[in-house]
């Protein structure tokens, strides 16, 4: 129970890697409040959370809103006494987003917001209660297209994530003497309904497949161990790093597709 007497803070908690998080932060026994801007999937999560008999609270907000960021946080801190964990998890990813020339602006705007501002909002409306508890630990969730180059762009997306890994490097290092952790993860394909989206055909999946070293997705609790560890005071003097979470996708260059 590594995360006990923790408040941790899950945005995207409604589906994919923030709900298994939700899931993985309540067994190690923290509290837990699961944001979303979908009502039954936050609900859905916090249910799941209080049917194993953790403490669970759903809150509704869009996180690219200001506002509702900062409610968002004042009802999590009500409910629990204050917050020491914000996992910054919830994007979104357009079909719509793919190369610099082909982009719309709305395309972009919608991307960088769901991706990036919301990451900014939720820090901006987090830290204080962090400040409050006397430290946390902010997890942001970047991704590998934050690290390396895709020729099959999504440029919105990629620019999003690289600001995100930014953010987290230059809020560790203000933060770093007043107790407050700040870490990236960066995960490769994972088996949600983000990616799934996208790996529909064949085709697509194949071509994928082909740079992943491992041959395969990632699952969602592989990335909640993660986030857990990183929450917990086992990972006391990490800051400002960034963990590639990817089966081996960014340490490669030359696969071996045969097997
Ligand atoms: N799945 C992957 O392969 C992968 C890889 C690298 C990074 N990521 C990142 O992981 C995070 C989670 O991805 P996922 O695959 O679990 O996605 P998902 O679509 O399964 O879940 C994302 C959740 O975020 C919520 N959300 C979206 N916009 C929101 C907003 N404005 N306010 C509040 N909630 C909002 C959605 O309702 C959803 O429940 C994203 O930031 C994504 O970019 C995913």
């Amino acid at each position: 129970m590594r995360l006990r007497d923790k408040r941790v803070f899950i945005t995207g908690a409604g589906g994919g890697i923030g709900r298994a998080s939700a899931i993985k932060c309540a067994a190690e026994g923290a509290a837990v409040i699961c944001a979303d801007i979908s009502v039954p999937a936050a609900e859905r999560t916090a249910e799941t959370l209080r049917e194993a008999g953790a403490r669970a609270l759903a809150v509704t907000a869009d996180l690219t809103d200001a506002d509702a960021c900062a409610t968002a946080f004042a009802q999590g801190a009500a409910a629990w006494g204050g917050i020491d964990v914000i996992f910054n998890n919830a994007g979104v990813c357009l079909a719509e987003d793919a190369g610099p020339v082909e982009t719309d602006l709305t395309v972009w705007d919608r991307t960088i917001a769901a991706n990036l501002t919301s990451v900014f909002l939720c820090c901006k409306a987090g830290i204080p209660h962090l400040t409050r508890a006397g430290g946390g630990v902010i997890i942001n969730n970047a991704s590998i297209v934050a690290l390396v180059g895709s020729a099959f762009a999504q440029i919105a997306y990629t620019a999003a994530k690289g600001g995100v890994l930014a953010m987290t490097r230059e809020i560790a290092i203000m933060y770093a003497r007043q107790n407050i952790r700040a870490v990236a993860i960066c995960p490769g394909p994972v088996a949600t309904p983000l990616v799934k989206a996208f790996l529909a055909d064949e085709a697509a999946w194949l071509l994928r497949r082909k740079y992943l070293p491992m041959g395969r997705l990632g699952q969602p609790e592989e990335i909640a161990n993660l986030v857990a560890f990183l929450a917990s005071d086992e990972a006391s003097y990490i800051t400002g790093a960034a963990y590639p979470i990817d089966g081996g996708l960014t340490s490669a260059y030359v696969i071996d597709d045969s097997q």
